[in-house]
């Protein structure tokens, strides 16, 4: 048994890139492992956002989590802000990492690009750190992530080894990112070139999406001008993309799907596709509404919490003890 850990920044509405690279393979770990699985809230303050919808947002994610098959009987399902742990050990893993280091940071060299280089807040800056921190916080073994948070993963991975060197001892366990073998990187549907991201409604599939307007999105979907269904995603980046989505949402390799549509136009390829996103999203999004309003997900989260801080807890007074911070015996 190994503790997994991963999360979710609430920051704008899941996409189905969000799904299909994370959210999805969250529940296959709660059977033979520790999972936890957080809304990084904290993390959503570092760019600017409305209060209600960061707060509509952070229950949204606790319901679809749920509807996704996280059992919180199984799973601790917890706020990052309700584990204060999390905001001390970033504090303290903050003097063990290199400025140099977060600049190379291809997330922030990217968020910070699109700013005012005066306005560039110093959590944007220090958010691998945070991360890095929810992750030792809870030995966790395995990050399950999608490509985009890899680098931050590895991060976290080095400033663990570089902790552990340094009071040569072995206080963290030492974490590694486990990246989907398909859909670790689902592009827009309008600019295959870019990642689906939370923010471009145009080329995102909403989990939250009218199921008309998720269909309308795929059969308008960016692909070539050839008319022949094949994975190749340099020369034929959209039809690979929904190959991808239509692979891992069937559960089969891209291989058995290029098969499905030997001979197939690019209509008839589309259509397959909406109808197998729609059911997800419908199978989803009935499970969603049966949560939201309920009060059960304060429970599950009230639950998660405690859970959380006994190990957050102890993790903290081992790194206290550590480096010196002084406490009663
Ligand atoms: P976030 O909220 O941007 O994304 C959540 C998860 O979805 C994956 N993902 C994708 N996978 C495939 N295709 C896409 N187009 C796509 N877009 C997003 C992300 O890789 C991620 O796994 N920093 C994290 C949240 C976080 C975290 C953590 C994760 C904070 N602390 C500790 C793991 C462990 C983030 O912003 O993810």
């Amino acid at each position: 048994m190994e503790n997994i850990l991963s999360g979710i920044k609430p920051t704008g509405q899941l996409t189905l890139g969000n799904y299909i690279g994370a959210l999805k393979n969250f529940s296959k770990f709660q059977d033979e492992n520790k999972v936890f699985v957080f809304i990084a809230d904290l993390h959503a303050l570092t760019l600017p956002i409305e209060p209600e919808v960061l707060n509509q947002n952070t229950k949204d994610i606790v319901a679809f989590y749920l509807a996704c098959g996280l059992d919180p009987n199984k799973a601790s399902i917890f706020l990052q802000s309700h584990v204060y742990e999390h905001s001390e050990l970033g504090t303290i893993l903050g003097n063990y990492a290199y400025m140099g280091e977060l600049n190379r940071m291809t997330q922030f060299k990217d968020k910070a690009s699109k700013l005012n280089e005066k306005n560039i807040g110093l959590g944007l800056f220090t958010y691998p750190v945070l991360m890095a921190a929810d992750i030792i916080l809870y030995d966790a073994k395995k990050v399950p992530v999608g490509e985009d948070q890899k680098q931050h993963v590895e991060l976290a991975r080095d400033l663990a080894i570089r902790f552990n060197h340094r009071y040569k001892k072995d206080i963290f366990v030492i974490p590694e990112p486990v990246i989907p073998t398909t859909g670790a990187r689902i592009m827009s549907l309008s600019d295959p070139s870019k990642k689906m991201s939370k923010s471009d409604p145009k080329g995102d599939i909403f989990l939250k999406d009218d199921l008309k307007v998720a269909r309308k999105k795929i059969m308008s979907a960016v692909t070539d001008l050839e008319c022949e269904v094949r994975y190749d995603k340099e020369n034929k980046p959209g039809i690979s993309n929904l190959l991808t989505i239509y692979s891992c949402l069937k559960e089969i390799t891209i291989e058995e799907a290029e098969k499905e549509f030997i001979g197939a136009n690019y209509g008839t390829f589309k259509r397959a596709v909406a109808d197998v996103v729609c059911d997800t999203l419908e199978r989803i999004q009935t499970k969603y509404n049966e949560y939201i309003n309920s009060d059960y997900l304060d429970e599950v989260l009230e639950k998660g919490a405690k859970e959380a801080r006994a190990i957050a807890s102890n993790t903290i007074k081992r790194v206290k003890a550590c480096v010196g911070l002084y406490s009663k015996q």
